[in-house]
């Protein structure tokens, strides 16, 4: 019988993709989401990829005893914990709302797994737990100074589940540092979906191409980069999932502790990935350039080495991908799952 895996958040963007790289290696995805930002509907998508609909329960990560029946009723393997709230903007609003989602929920997931006896747990991180780096490439080693109350979210996760798991040194907890995800599953049936108007670059790309904004803001020319906008380091989201699926096959081999960035390990810059969208569409891309984003870091991008030498994992799909499959979901999927 294959293994089941908990995938908190598995509804989203991130959790989607991974429930296919999961189905792919053999795993049973057992998603628990409260659809706060995700649409049901990706479930009936999940059954056309693989063959075999996943797992299903629809509830908050925070309910304790919803967690206490989940595992009672099912003997899981591990847990992939992504749901969390996202957005840095409503996180300096409601920064008490952003510590009880993604602090309490994954304190309330942790003793509940400590409870039922299940001890493997894979963490969304981010590279917004560096703030503003000192250099570039990023190793895991760098100083963290997250700048905003969502980084300091994650952050405190980090630092916590570091205590736990030195308590309790029979857990094996990996902490995946995500820099930009971006692209699509390759059959463009399921993708990122933001509610309302993005804020990040490639929906925003994707949404022009489309004709639903008449021209994208690109946030600033004037930095220190090659060509002025700002450099990020864009990681294909089903590299991303098979990393997921890379860092659990490590963690079953062993206890312990595993902090990790998946990235790219290149940085590219605004109107590098224009560029190669609008090759990708075949569509122009009307832009403007505006003020600087408040808040907005010039340039960072991963050391990725460390990754590869644990987990054998690389990022191997690259902007050209990224763009072909953002675009194929966006043109099946104008309204994202309705
Ligand atoms: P997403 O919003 O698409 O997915 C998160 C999912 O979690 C959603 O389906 C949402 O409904 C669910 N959720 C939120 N709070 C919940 C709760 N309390 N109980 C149950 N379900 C809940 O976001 P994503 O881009 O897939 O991100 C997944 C994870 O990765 C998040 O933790 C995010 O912070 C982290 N991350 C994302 C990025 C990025 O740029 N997308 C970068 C770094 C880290
Ligand atoms: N950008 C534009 N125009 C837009 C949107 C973005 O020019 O309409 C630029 C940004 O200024 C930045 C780059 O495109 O230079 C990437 O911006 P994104 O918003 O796509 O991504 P960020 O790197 O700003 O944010 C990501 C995650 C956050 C996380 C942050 C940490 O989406 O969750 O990294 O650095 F907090």
């Amino acid at each position: 019988m294959s293994d089941t895996i908990l995938v908190t958040g598995g509804a989203g963007f991130i959790g989607s993709h991974t429930c296919v790289a999961l189905a792919a290696a053999g795993y049973n995805p057992l998603v628990l989401d409260n659809l706060c930002n995700s649409d049901l509907r990706v479930l009936d998508r999940l059954e056309r990829i693989t063959g075999q609909r996943p797992g299903w329960i629809e509830g908050d990560v925070r309910d304790r005893a919803l967690l206490d029946r989940v595992f009672a009723e099912h003997r899981m393997a591990g847990v992939i914990h992504f749901a969390g709230l996202k957005a840095v903007g409503d996180s300096v609003a409601d920064p008490l709302g952003y510590y009880d989602n993604n602090v309490n929920g994954t304190w309330v997931l942790a003793q509940a797994m400590e409870a039922a006896g299940v001890q493997t747990l894979v963490f969304s991180s981010s590279a917004t737990v560096y703030g503003d780096p000192d250099r570039s490439p990023i190793p895991e080693h760098a100083p963290c100074r997250p700048a905003n109350p969502y980084g300091r979210s994650k952050r405190i996760v980090e630092e916590t589940l570091g205590d736990w798991q030195a308590a309790r040194p029979g857990w094996r907890v990996a902490l995946l540092r995500y820099f930009n995800p971006v692209g699509a599953h390759e059959s463009g049936l399921i993708g990122e979906h933001p509610q309302g108007r993005p804020n990040n670059l490639m929906p925003f790309v994707c949404q022009v191409a489309v004709g639903m904004h008449d021209r994208l803001m690109v946030h600033g020319n004037d930095y220190p980069t090659p060509d002025g906008t700002g450099v990020r380091d864009y990681v294909h989201v089903m590299d991303l999932a098979e990393g997921h699926v890379a860092a659990l096959r490590q963690l079953q081999k062993a206890p312990g502790l595993l902090t990790l960035n998946l990235g790219a390990g290149s940085g590219l810059s605004v109107l590098q990935v224009v560029q190669a969208f609008e090759r990708a569409s075949g569509r122009a891309i009307a832009y403007e350039v505006g003020p600087r984003r408040p808040g907005d870091v010039p340039a960072y991008w991963a050391d990725p080495s460390l990754a590869e030498r644990v987990l054998g994992w690389k990022a191997r799909r690259g902007l050209d991908a990224m763009c072909a499959d953002s675009w194929r979901w966006q043109q099946g999927n104008p309204n994202g799952y309705a």
